[in-house]
């Protein structure tokens, strides 16, 4: 190379702009195959390129379209589809002897120097098939708009891959923050490149009901809208009086169907929640009679306090949020909502809710005390349950399996509901335990809500939980009997979530991990290697322009006092390679200061602490400043 065109290029290297050859780009696959086998040489995407689908495949030929539309707007370029077959290209094909290894979702990928094939005994693996071939290509590929100088290359290489659990969930809650279709469906299209299978759609709570249902127009006309407030959620000003409730919005029977099919379209499976008995102040202000309280104020919540959490873990709410459960006008309302819910999603389970039902106005209420008195229960817990029973019915009858909270299981569970563990991993075990099906999603390693990085940099959330605890997390929990953990699943509550960015923010890349906990055998999970491929996502998500969080880059911030009264620091990383520069002089450090290099005293009179983290000489984290005060609250015990 001439000594001008070396300089270009390594100018080009060092800025990021020229795209590194398939043999020196690492292959970073998310979630990590069963098997990646490395081969010799590229292939190399053209505007020649075929698609070979197999004929009289109309599914397989959608998958092929889906491609298409995946690779055209980096490219610039429209690949043909053609029949399956050919010498060439990158070929569709659906076993005509099942693999048995890949079941429904695996598939196998073969790429040479002159053909990709992808083969899998269903549509399902294919598309997965297809995913993995997109993370192989050049992060560019991911761009909307036409990337110039590109090699659309595909290092030669030999993947089987399939799913550890079957279940592969995230959860995003639509009534604490609305988020339209489009953005539903964006959330979707990330999903699935993660090979994530199930959309927890949690469609009803205090401060929002966002499913229309035709026999019940209330629910939208009042229960989908709520005084608008920029505040922090839990602190915002209750509802004036006369105040007009302009925040909100809701989805049409025609939005869900066109999301449901867009979610079928990449292998996703939806399962709409209604949170009941719980949860339901947006459809008591609809229909105050739903409740033992039958209060006419009752208004959709706006982010107000209503609520107080006691240290034994208790709670009380200061507003009647609870549906009534000795009124069978409430059954009425239910089958109501559920006859319309279970026309609209195919998936065979609907999601009753159940969790943080407060009772306290059922123990008040002679209604509820006369049926627990007919029906001789021995505490509210068994009325929750004759509740979820109930509903559990209306479910069957319209041919959906129930799952709940594991709230459920309190008094009693269902026959045949299923159960979602999220205070811990306890529900879990005691469901397998009773041979009901169990998804894993406890709080704080599935809580895509809590914080990732230090608080002080860190939009507030009541707790943290740090890429590397998501993912050294397994959906198997000790004790329990395996055969009945479907998988796991991140929840993404939005009290704090106001709009798309920062709900990307908080999934990823959290939700990178928790797709490899799912899918990945356990055996081929590996941290250092994980934080490398995350790397390697995060150029891709520039390139897609999705936002996400860096805060793994931050330190972990321990405090203790010594027997000097001082404060002491101890700081660690959880990304190797990380190096940390501090100051306690009110001064901002960068690689020029002080490297960490063992716990630190803060000097008497100091009144901050500074440091930021650095890796090959950049800045790589954020800077984290704690004044004395703030160091001194977090003092460990
Ligand atoms: C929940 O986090 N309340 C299920």
């Amino acid at each position: 190379m001439k000594r001008v065109t070396l300089l270009i290029v390594t100018f080009l290297l060092m800025h990021g702009q020229m795209p590194l050859a398939a043999q020196e780009r690492p292959i970073s696959l998310i979630p990590e195959p069963v098997s990646v086998q490395p081969g010799k040489g590229v292939f190399v995407l053209t505007e020649a390129t075929p698609i070979g689908v197999p004929s009289g495949q109309p599914e397989v030929a959608r998958l092929a379209t889906y491609l298409t539309s995946k690779i055209s707007p980096a490219t610039g370029f429209t690949p043909k589809t053609t029949q399956s077959g050919g010498d060439g290209g990158i070929q569709l094909l659906l076993n005509a002897k099942p693999d048995t290894r890949l079941g429904a979702e695996g598939y196998t990928l073969e790429a040479t120097t002159t053909k990709v094939t992808i083969a899998a005994n269903n549509p399902a693996g294919l598309f997965y098939g297809m995913q993995t071939l997109l993370q192989l290509l050049p992060k560019e590929i991911e761009s909307k708009t036409p990337v110039r100088n590109v090699k659309w290359e595909i290092p030669a290489v030999s993947v089987t891959d399939y799913p550890r659990f079957a279940w592969r969930g995230l959860m995003l809650d639509v009534s604490r923050h609305f988020f339209t279709k489009e953005q539903v469906k964006d959330h979707l299209d990330h999903m699935a490149r993660y090979k994530y299978n199930r959309f927890h759609w949690h469609l009803t709570d205090d401060n929002g009901w966002r499913i229309q249902i035709k026999s019940l127009p209330k629910l939208t006309e009042v229960g989908a809208w709520r005084v608008p407030r920029a505040g922090t959620f839990n602190t915002n000003d209750p509802p004036r009086p006369g105040e007009k409730p302009t925040y909100g919005g809701f989805y049409t029977h025609d939005d869900i169907r066109e999301i449901v099919q867009y979610a079928k379209d990449r292998n996703i499976e939806i399962m709409p929640e209604i949170d009941v008995p719980g949860h339901s102040m947006a459809a008591i202000a609809a229909y105050p009679g739903l409740s033992c309280t039958k209060d006419p104020n009752t208004k959709v919540n706006p982010g107000s306090k209503f609520s107080t959490w006691h240290s034994n873990g208790t709670f009380t709410m200061h507003i009647d949020n609870t549906l009534n459960p000795s009124d069978e006008q409430v059954y009425q309302f239910l089958d109501k909502v559920f006859t319309e819910v279970a026309q609209l999603f195919p998936f065979e389970y609907i999601h009753m809710g159940g969790d943080e039902c407060y009772k306290g106005y059922w123990q008040k209420d002679p209604g509820c005390q006369a049926l627990m008195k007919k029906k001789n229960m021995k505490n509210t817990d068994e009325l929750q349950s004759y509740f979820s029973g109930r509903v559990s019915t209306i479910l069957k009858e319209k041919g959906k399996k129930t799952m709940g909270w594991d709230e459920i299981l309190e008094g009693g569970l269902p026959s045949g509901a299923a159960v979602m563990s999220w205070r811990g991993l306890k529900g879990g075990i005691e469901a397998a335990h009773q041979k009901a099906p169990v998804v894993m999603a406890p709080s704080p390693h599935c809580y895509l809500d809590l914080m990732q990085g230090d608080p002080a940099v860190e939009a507030p959330v009541y707790s943290t939980v740090r890429l590397k605890d998501s993912y050294n997390w397994d959906p198997i929990p000790k004790g329990a009997d395996s055969t009945f953990i479907l998988g796991g699943q991140g929840n993404l509550w939005t009290e704090q979530i106001p709009t798309v960015p920062h709900a990307q923010y908080m999934i990823w890349p959290r939700a990178f991990a928790l797709a490899e906990v799912n899918w990945s055998p356990k055996g081929r999970k590996n941290w250092n290697r994980f934080v490398t491929k995350v790397e390697a996502h995060f150029g891709r998500f520039d390139e897609a322009k999705i936002n996400y969080a860096r805060s793994m880059y931050d330190p972990i911030i321990r405090v203790k006092k010594n027997d000097a009264g001082l404060l002491v620091i101890d700081l660690s990383t959880e990304v190797n390679g990380l190096d940390l520069y501090y100051s306690f002089d009110n001064t901002i450090p960068n690689s020029y200061y002080a490297k960490y290099r063992e716990t630190l005293v803060m000097p008497e009179g100091a009144d901050m602490f500074r440091v930021v983290s650095y890796r090959g000489g950049k800045p790589a984290g954020r800077l984290i400043s704690l004044k004395t005060e703030d160091l001194t609250k977090r003092v460990r015990k």
